[in-house]
């Protein structure tokens, strides 16, 4: 009794504490007006107390982020040449250590509180913020749907097959700010007008349920973009694409992208899901067989029960790429899902002879 007694008293402690910690920052903590110096180049003023993240998206110059600031997907990362502190325990995850030594940090674990100098990928720099419509809503299966997105009049996006844009849900219920969430697109770059998605719903996720619950055909969407370097190289040798879920669709656009530009690599497509009903579009990535010479799609479904109608693969993605790849057939491959998914792939990857370098992977986290 004594015990739960005492840890009773030491957490509610550390909550008072801790929220007089936030308080103080909040109220007695005036950083007033801070200078950002960007790539040498530009300054910029902003006012300190906020995320570093959050101060640039405000100024319209967007880093990749996937998770909204909360120091869970790695993706925010630029290099602070003075200013940014120490390194944080929350970024250590997330960092390599020559990321460490070479000034890496995530920007929004890093609180503006004095000037910065910071440096960020020029190509960042046109990343653009879109206004959108939204032109078609569709239900895939029962937790994932297909959203296409029509961009304003006049305006147009050029991106890469394989990249994503950042989604903002705006505020709804009883989520007060507006979050930013990663997607791929679906569609090929040769469409400049249209962003499609592929959305799959998270219990509970705040974006996902955002989409699920609340948006409807003609609202208007707010995205930016495009970020991501998940596309092919100029290699001419075998590859295989591994995807599950959603992580079909940065594949469907390279491969719209390879019939357009006649691309005519050697190709498999890999794609798990968990049962029948999950395997949706699969008539739109069949079709690619006709369409690119060499490519081959390989749908594989976990579970399937006695009485479902199926000629093609069962099981584990990754057991049915041990069973079709022979060592050092293939040079190169693109992974997208979810991490496990990647991380289990990778390894049968490995087994197989592809070099880390040459294993190309977005993970949904
Ligand atoms: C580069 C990139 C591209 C992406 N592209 C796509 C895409 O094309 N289609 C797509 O559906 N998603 C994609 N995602 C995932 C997407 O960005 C969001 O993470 C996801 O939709 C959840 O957002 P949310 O706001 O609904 O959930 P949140 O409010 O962020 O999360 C709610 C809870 O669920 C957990 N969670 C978050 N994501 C997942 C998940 N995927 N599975 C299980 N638990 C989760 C969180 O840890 C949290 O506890 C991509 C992610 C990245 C990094
Ligand atoms: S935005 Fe996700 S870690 Fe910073």
């Amino acid at each position: 009794m004594e015990l739960i007694v005492a840890v009773a008293l030491t957490c509610i402690l550390s909550a008072v504490l801790a929220l007089l910690v936030l308080v103080a920052d909040a109220v007695l903590l005036d950083y007033g007006e801070c200078t950002l110096t960007l790539n040498k180049d530009k300054e910029i003023k902003l006012e300190g107390g906020g995320s570093l993240l959050a101060a640039l998206m405000d100024n319209k110059i967007f880093i990749p982020s996937a998770c909204g600031g909360r120091g869970s997907c790695g993706l925010c990362k630029v290099k602070i040449h003075k200013g940014g502190g120490e390194v944080l325990p929350t970024e250590e995850p997330y960092l390599t250590v020559d990321e460490v030594k070479d000034n890496i940090r995530l920007s929004c674990q890093i609180k503006i509180r004095n000037d910065l100098d910071i440096e960020i990928p020029e190509e960042l720099l046109s990343v653009k913020e879109y206004q959108t419509t939204v032109e078609k809503l569709t239900d895939l299966n029962h937790d994932t749907k297909y959203v296409r997105l029509r961009l304003a009049e006049g305006d147009e996006i050029d991106f890469r097959a394989g990249q994503f844009i950042q989604f903002q849900a705006p505020p709804y219920g009883s989520n007060p700010d507006p979050v930013y969430r990663a997607y791929s697109i679906a569609s090929p770059p040769g469409d400049k007008t249209h962003v499609d998605l592929i959305i799959r719903l998270v219990p509970k996720g705040i974006c996902t349920t955002y989409v699920f619950e609340v948006l409807q055909e003609g609202d208007k969407v707010t995205i930016n973009g495009p970020h991501g370097k998940f596309c092919l190289t100029g290699s001419s040798e075998e590859l295989v694409f591994i995807a599950g879920g959603s992580g079909i669709a940065p594949i469907l656009s390279i491969l719209a992208d390879m019939r357009e530009k006649g691309i005519d690599r050697k190709a498999r497509f890999f794609y798990g899901v968990s049962t029948l009903r999950d395997l949706y579009l699969f008539d739109e990535a069949k079709k690619f067989e006709g369409e690119l010479p060499g490519f081959e799609y390989i749908p594989s479904i976990a579970r399937l029960a006695p009485d479902e109608a199926w000629d093609g693969e069962t099981g584990l993605v990754t057991d049915v790429l041990d069973r079709h790849i022979k060592e050092g057939q293939v040079k190169e491959a693109y992974l997208c899902g979810s991490p496990g998914m990647i991380d289990a792939s990778a390894e049968v990857l490995h087994r197989k002879g592809i070099k880390d370098n040459s294993i190309f992977y977005d993970k949904f986290s």
